[in-house]
């Protein structure tokens, strides 16, 4: 099994981190344009595999899109993050074009790989390269619910005072400060419902501290997050390479599920070594189904800024 990260800045680096320790695919190989650091950050996480106790073998490359030649999965962080009061639509000029070249170079070498975007604006970008790269919707998946979730986990295990192991729940929606969509209804905690235990108000106050969890961070760290979107990625890495149907929240192309079409966002899907197996429909309610309504506008507005 071999996988190709694109972006060796924290967010890469850190996924290369958590797949080798896993330690379930033969190979990582990180990409950066950046001279030597894809090289440098592959040596130094080598040099943790005797502690670590990882037999995955992980090579950095500059820009030699020939080293990532028959990957299986190709992950795509590269690209801009954002800066503090700023919002990930804001990266769209600069991200969009570098996107476009990465993807194309990429399944240039790899035509049959699945393609993990996770550059932002995340829903935008993985519609982006569905529409300039025209393969199967099943094998193109945005990365933004998985790590949603677990910051929705953390924030309810936080109100609960409960072990994160105990708690339960989902974030679907756009990968968007506004447009994220916690299902607070939906959480629980070992199967009872978290709102046995939480009131409305504590509960919606969980959904808005998670909607702008990211935003948080990038203001505490002056630039965006890369522990939980590197094990986010790699969850999803895992979930693929090693052919678990595990349910996450993707960004993924839908064609009527949700009432929506034409457009990447994020909803339940099986992941499994097809990729996108199978879209799930849950029952929402209605004014859950309005969120993800006026979520899927936010997103097709950004689509709109798109030049193709
Ligand atoms: C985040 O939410 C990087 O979009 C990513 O932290």
């Amino acid at each position: 099994m071999k996988v190709t990260i694109v972006g060796a800045g924290a967010v890469g680096a850190s996924c290369a981190e958590y797949i080798a320790i896993k330690n379930f695919a033969s190979e990582v190989v990180l990409l950066d344009i950046k001279e030597g650091v894809a090289e440098g950050k592959a040596m130094d996480l080598m040099q943790c595999a005797s502690l670590n106790g990882f037999d995955t073998r992980i090579t950095g490359s500059t820009n030699d899109y020939s080293k990532t030649a028959d990957s299986d999965i190709v992950v795509i962080t590269s690209g801009i993050p954002r800066k503090p009061g700023m919002t990930r639509e804001e990266l769209i000029g600069i991200n969009a074009g570098i996107v476009k070249t990465v993807a194309g170079s990429l399944l240039e070498h790899s035509p049959g790989a699945i393609v993990i975007v996770v550059s932002n604006p995340m829903d935008t970008m993985t519609y982006l390269v569905h529409k300039i790269t025209g393969l199967p919707r099943n094998r193109i998946i945005g990365m933004g619910g998985a790590l949603d979730s677990a910051r929705f986990k953390f924030r309810l295990a936080e109100a609960l005072g409960a072990p994160i192991s105990d708690v339960d729940g989902m974030v679907i929606g756009g990968h968007s400060d506004k447009g994220m969509v916690p299902l607070t209804r939906h959480a629980t905690r070992n199967s009872v419902k978290v709102s046995e235990f939480l009131s409305e108000e504590r509960l919606n106050q969980v959904a808005e501290e998670t909607k702008v969890g990211g935003a948080t961070l990038t203001k505490l760290l002056g630039t965006s997050a890369w522990y939980a979107p590197g094990a986010a990625v790699s969850g999803l890495v895992q979930a693929i390479a090693c052919d678990q149907k595990k349910l996450f929240p993707c960004s993924a192309m839908l064609q009527g599920e949700y009432g929506l079409s034409d457009l990447c966002i994020g909803v339940p899907v099986i992941l499994g070594r097809g990729g996108i197996e199978e879209i799930v429909n849950i029952d929402l309610d209605d004014a859950e189904m309005a969120k993800m309504q006026e979520s899927a506008a936010g997103v097709s507005k950004t689509n709109g800024l798109l030049e193709f």
